[in-house]
């Protein structure tokens, strides 16, 4: 295993994401971790990149120890810069901050650049380094940077300035390979065909012969690759609860059921709330609220099934089945300051509250990508592992004003009419999300010779990699053409369709 160490770097997670795909563990913690308080031992430390300034006075700072292991460390950016610091050397605030593209000159074919010739780096960084430390050799420099690599003498100590993990950096990933395969020596077992079989036994040592399981699906790829790898590994005992909330898309909770129940074999209770979440939202506009009491009710709905299940089984249920995936584990510790609540964000949080069971969450080592090959591995059909993320309030937060059963079908079938145009095109893989908004707002149109006055539906497609930022998808205009015209000929209740053509920031991805 490799440690990584945040110290609240943009980039952080992308270091532990790139040793992953060489098939190398790497786990990330806050730059605060003593190393005297880890339960295991690292092959390889990486240090990351910082928004901070070495020497200003709420700095981060690595444990010292972290040199003591006598394990390889590298350090990235702000991490070279804390190596020079604790080795005597000195750091400048550069007058410009160097931010792009730049070329690596490669002094010395060492180890971490090994096969490596000149590339091609990227550098996002205010300090750097002004003197070389006590100790260090220089074997790489940029035309801006003297020190732009450094190695330590005699001990396996790395710098480097640049970023080796975004993909703009061309030799990144061979640089990550020398540094955790050749140098850390670390074996490249991580693949999910091993996870697989580790999970399973790790889960039935824990459930234990005659425990049982209960878990939420939402018909994602998350909730549904976690109930597969518990349905493989105690088969029934696992119980899985779909709650119909009234507001998924066409069709939806049958689909869900179907591919859950006679596809994967699980074992489903599916509930019909539909009536109780459309009541419980009548006359509510505002979006917060909206989420609010979505996700409330999902909470008692469960509670309710679960003590249901629960007593049924005879009190053998200990266990609930949470999909949270690495991100969120990594959201919940990497190391920041405090940020702006743009929106609640409200799913299953907080169900546990209340339920006196303890927490399975066999993805939370898992990135996304991890989650989707495990999902194919499980014979997860591929329109479910590569499907659009959907929100845990549905279309609720997609119909903008008050949620009524009028107001459900309409925003229904017309998004189900852009989805299927969006899928006939081969354009389904290439967005990373797209659905239909209901404005509530009226527009006049004529209909043969008659005068309409209905809604409006708003189109949103996008492309993201991490959905923290997004461009809208460009569309040819015969494409919009030909789905606004289905959209308005087989509505009834639309007059008009608008794409929506802004990118986030400023816009947000849903419209609510
Ligand atoms: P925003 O609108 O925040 O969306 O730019 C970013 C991503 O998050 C999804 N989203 C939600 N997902 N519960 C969820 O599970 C929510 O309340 C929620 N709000 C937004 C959104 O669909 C997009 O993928």
């Amino acid at each position: 295993t490799i440690l990584v160490l945040d110290f609240g770097s943009q980039y952080s997670h992308l270091i532990t994401r790139r040793l992953r795909e060489l098939n190398v563990y790497a786990e990330m913690l806050p730059c605060t971790q003593k190393i005297k308080d880890l339960t295991w031992r690292p092959k390889g430390i990486i240090l990351s990149g910082s928004p901070y300034s070495v020497y200003a006075p709420d700095a981060p700072h690595v444990d010292p120890e972290v040199f003591e292991l006598g394990v390889p460390v590298l350090g990235i950016c702000y991490g070279l810069q804390e190596i020079a610091v604790c080795h005597g050397g000195n750091v400048s605030g550069s007058d410009k901050r160097e931010y792009g593209h730049a070329i690596l000159h490669v002094k010395d074919h060492h180890s971490l650049f090994e096969d490596i010739d000149d590339f091609q780096v990227w550098m996002s960084h205010g300090d750097k380094l002004s003197e070389l430390p006590k100790g260090f050799l220089v074997i790489g420099t940029t035309d801006n940077a003297p020190f732009a690599a450094i190695i330590h003498e005699s001990k396996p100590v790395f710098g480097i300035q640049f970023h080796p993990e975004v993909t703009h950096t061309t030799q990144g990933k061979k640089l990550f390979h020398n540094f955790a395969i050749n140098i850390c020596k670390c074996q490249q077992n991580w693949t999910m065909e091993n996870f697989i079989e580790t999970e399973i036994e790790r889960i039935r040592s824990l459930i234990g012969p005659t425990g049982e399981v209960i878990g939420a699906v939402s018909g994602g790829v998350d909730s549904t690759v976690a109930a597969k790898l518990l349905n493989e590994a105690i088969g029934k005992r696992f119980h899985a609860i779909f709650v119909d909330n009234g507001v998924m898309r066409l069709n939806e909770p049958q689909q869900v059921h179907d591919t859950l129940t006679e596809h994967l074999g699980i074992n489903l209770k599916v509930i019909d709330a539909s009536d109780i979440f459309l009541g419980k939202l009548k006359g509510v506009t505002d979006p917060e609220k909206k989420r609010k009491i979505i996700g409330n009710t999902f909470i008692e709905i469960f509670e309710e099934e679960s003590a249901k299940l629960d007593a049924e089984s005879g009190g053998k249920i200990e266990y609930l089945l949470q999909g949270t995936l690495y991100p969120d584990v990594i959201e919940s510790i990497s190391f920041k300051g405090p940020s702006q609540t743009i929106k609640t964000h409200h799913n299953v949080g907080g169900l546990l509250e209340n339920m006196k069971l303890k927490l399975i969450e066999p993805l939370r080592e898992l990135f996304k990508d991890e989650v989707r090959a495990l999902g194919t591995l499980l014979g997860i059909p591929d329109e479910l592992v590569w499907r659009h993320p959907f929100p845990g309030p549905g279309i609720a937060i997609r119909i903008l004003g008050e949620v009524t059963p009028s107001q459900v079908e309409i925003a229904r079938k017309a998004d189900y009419i852009f989805i299927e145009e969006i899928r006939k095109a081969g354009l389904y893989n290439k967005i990373s999300q797209a659905f239909a908004c209901l404005l509530p707002v009226k527009s006049v149109g004529v209909m043969g010779d008659q005068r309409t006055y209905e809604q409006v539906i708003a189109l949103r497609a996008i492309e993201t990699v991490d959905f923290m930022t997004a461009d809208w998808f460009a569309f040819d205009a015969k494409f919009l053409k030909r789905v606004s015209g289905r959209i308005v000929n087989e509505v009834a209740g639309v007059a008009r369709v608008v794409y929506d053509v802004t990118s986030k920031p400023p816009a947000t991805v849903e419209w609510e």
